[in-house]
């Protein structure tokens, strides 16, 4: 019996070859395409390029030339492509896992290159499994909530993402066609360097490996996806935001951060102390929350999308239009960019900015009440910002400041 990875008689599963991992190739394929999609996507909902306080990734340079002013229709976009980010990428981890198994006989395969496009591809392969499992590493504990990885999240999973794509592309270039004549040609039991040359007796056949990794991603997919849907909340056992009973009554809907974790203090959000300073072309004003109930009020129904994947269905806004707030510092006709401040006095996200075309929507509210009722303090109160198609972070709780004008 073989004892050393190097020799391929040690590797004796009869289930390794190039039909399965043909299949799960392809099915990565399309999986991590739509998930590096989906992820710039989410960087891009941030409008990082409008101001530094959304940028999480300034040293981005010019891996940003994709960005583009974030729309705000429909507004349900970001609810749509988080949700699939992160649910997607949970699901797909037993597939990544066993194609992983089913070429690590490669890896160990000598001599380690035969000539200069094999080194190459090597190397490559290496960026691919590295940058493969970096990135479901970190975006794992990211939406765990438990980020123990050294260094910010952004960066890494951003940075991450473009030489795991890379090498992904890479791959993908050399060995799909193989991949798309194998499934045409082959027959399960066809073989090649991943085939053991003394295999084990067979205890499953490919096929019944392949069921058990989609066994596997459907169960995470069922544990995972009920997180944006509220009938099916209690069903989303690995989603940290997913399972807490969010309680019932107008507020009875998912949060973040509550007020005590943000430092908010019942005194400087009571009807006395405080006071929303809207700046702009004009001067500056300062309106109670009373004064603000004597303003237009208008409702919206939108939901909260958050970065980590997880969603509440639309609820019902109302408050003031953000348009309307402008207007009464200068801008009656177009709206400006908003620099957003919160009461919040710590957390990356107490200060954000938006565009014009998030402020000009008639559904960008600053909302009071919510559902019916006034705003909880955990919701936000006494005033917060909903914007359609926003991630959950750029929908300020707790605003104090808003600042119209060019950013
Ligand atoms: C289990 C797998 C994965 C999970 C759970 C996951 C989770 C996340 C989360 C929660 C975010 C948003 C973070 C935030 O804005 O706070 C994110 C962003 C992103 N993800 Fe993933 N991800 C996974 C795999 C991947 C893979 C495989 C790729 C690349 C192929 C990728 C590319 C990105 C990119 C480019 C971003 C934007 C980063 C930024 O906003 O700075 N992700 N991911």
């Amino acid at each position: 019996m073989a004892r050393s990875p190097f020799s391929p008689a040690f590797w004796r599963s009869p289930v390794r070859g190039p039909w399965l991992t043909s299949v799960l190739g392809l099915v990565l394929l399309g999986g991590i395409t739509l998930l590096f999609v989906t992820g710039l996507l989410s960087y891009a909902a941030y409008n990082p390029d409008l101001s530094p306080v959304n940028d999480k990734t300034p040293g981005k340079g010019l891996l940003g030339f994709y960005l583009f002013a974030w729309p705000t229709d429909p507004h349900w976009l970001y609810r749509l492509t988080q949700g699939v980010h992160v649910t997607l990428g949970i699901t797909l981890i037993p597939v990544l896992l066993a194609k992983l198994w089913s070429v690590v006989p490669k890896l160990f395969a000598l001599p380690p290159a035969r000539s200069v496009a094999h080194a190459l591809e090597r190397i490559s392969l290496l960026l691919l499994v590295g940058g493969g499992l970096f990135e479901f590493v970190t975006g794992v504990l990211n939406v765990q909530l438990d980020y123990l990885f050294p260094g910010s999240f952004y960066p890494l999973h951003f940075y991450g993402a473009w030489i795991f794509f890379a090498a992904f592309a890479a791959h993908a270039v050399l060995k799909t066609p193989a991949a798309l004549r194998n499934l045409r040609q082959l027959r399960e039991e066809e073989r090649d360097e991943l085939t053991s040359p003394a295999p084990d007796a067979p205890t499953v056949s490919r096929r019944g490996a392949l069921g058990l990794v989609g066994g596997g991603s459907l169960l995470l997919f069922a544990t995972t996806v009920g997180q944006d849907f509220d009938g099916l909340r209690w069903t989303a056992l690995f989603a940290p935001h997913g399972r807490r009973d969010p309680g019932t009554g107008p507020g009875g809907f998912q949060i973040n951060k509550t007020a005590a974790y943000a430092g908010i203090h019942p005194a400087e959000t009571g009807e006395e102390a405080w006071r929303l300073v809207v700046t702009g072309r004009t001067g500056t004003v300062r309106l109670s929350r009373a004064e603000l109930l004597q303003l237009p009020l208008h409702s919206a129904a939108l939901p909260i999308a958050c970065v980590e994947g997880w969603s509440t269905s639309d609820q019902w806004w109302r408050g003031v239009r953000l348009r309307d707030l402008a207007a009464l510092v200068g801008y009656d006709a177009d709206p400006p960019d908003v620099f957003v401040q919160s009461l919040q006095r710590h957390g990356s996200f107490r200060r954000a900015a938006l565009r014009a075309n998030q402020v000009a929507d008639p559904r960008s509210l600053l909302a009071l009440s919510v559902n019916g009722a006034d705003l909880t303090p955990d919701h936000g109160h006494p005033a917060r910002i909903i914007v359609p198609a926003a991630p959950g972070v750029l929908n300020t709780k707790w605003v104090a400041r808003l600042t119209f004008g060019d950013l």
